[in-house]
């Protein structure tokens, strides 16, 4: 897996931009070891990732993931969406976003990265460190969900559910950056979540409500 996301603009929302925005992080993994001679002495199982190169074993990170700091050891490939649902703590394991394409095309991985989503999926974890990661687990309080996930109960926006995780946080990513959306920002919003079911018009209609929840109308 050789790329990594960096989210994508709410305002001029497209899924051309949202993958587009995915694979723009590139160059910074892509250097890791340029040419023979020029090759860091590798790491080797265990390490402390120093932020320049990595490999080939095994190295030591701390991602900061819902507000709190975990330190994983992860192969430098490892994607964010592996290292969220199988590198943590089988306690703590965050199994919320969904690997279904594995490729940047269906949304079902989407976590927020400093407020925006992203395909966790095409993202290398490493490249997350000193990044705000924040997954479908992060959102509610208890048993309080946020205005996204209420609106989707109440307007019945799911059906098997497979999507919904990822259609929360690119919701969610919307209303970040656009707190009174129209159906158009919000069909853009989503348009790189996919639902198979065909949910979608119960999605649009929950993504406004919570709009109008989370400013109080
Ligand atoms: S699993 Fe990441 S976009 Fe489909
Ligand atoms: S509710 Fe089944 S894929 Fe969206």
């Amino acid at each position: 897996m050789k790329n990594e996301g960096q989210g994508r603009e709410r305002t001029r929302f497209s899924r051309r931009s949202f993958i587009k925005g995915v694979g723009s992080g590139v160059a910074g993994a892509a250097v890791i070891g340029s040419g023979a001679a020029a090759l860091p002495k590798p790491q080797g199982d265990g390490d402390l990732f120093d932020g320049t190169h990595a490999g080939p074993g095994t190295v030591r990170v701390t991602l900061t993931i819902n507000g709190k700091n975990e330190t994983l050891e992860i192969e430098p490939r490892t994607t964010l969406v592996s290292a969220l649902r199988d590198r943590m703590p089988p306690e703590r394991a965050l199994t919320g976003a969904k690997v279904s394409c594995d490729r940047g095309t269906c949304g079902a991985c989407t976590v927020l990265l400093d407020g925006k989503p992203v395909y966790s999926c095409l993202l290398l974890a490493i490249d997350c460190v000193g990044r705000r990661i924040t997954t479908v687990e992060g959102l509610a309080e208890g048993e309080r969900l946020t205005a996204v996930q209420q609106a989707l109960v109440d307007h019945d926006g799911l059906m098997c559910g497979y999507c919904t995780p990822g259609v929360v946080m690119a919701i969610q990513g919307l209303l970040n950056e656009k707190s009174d959306p129209t159906l158009e920002d919000v069909k853009r919003g989503i348009s790189g979540n996919f639902c198979r079911c065909g949910a979608y018009n119960r999605i649009f209609e929950a993504a406004l409500a919570a709009a109008r929840t989370e400013k109080g109308a």
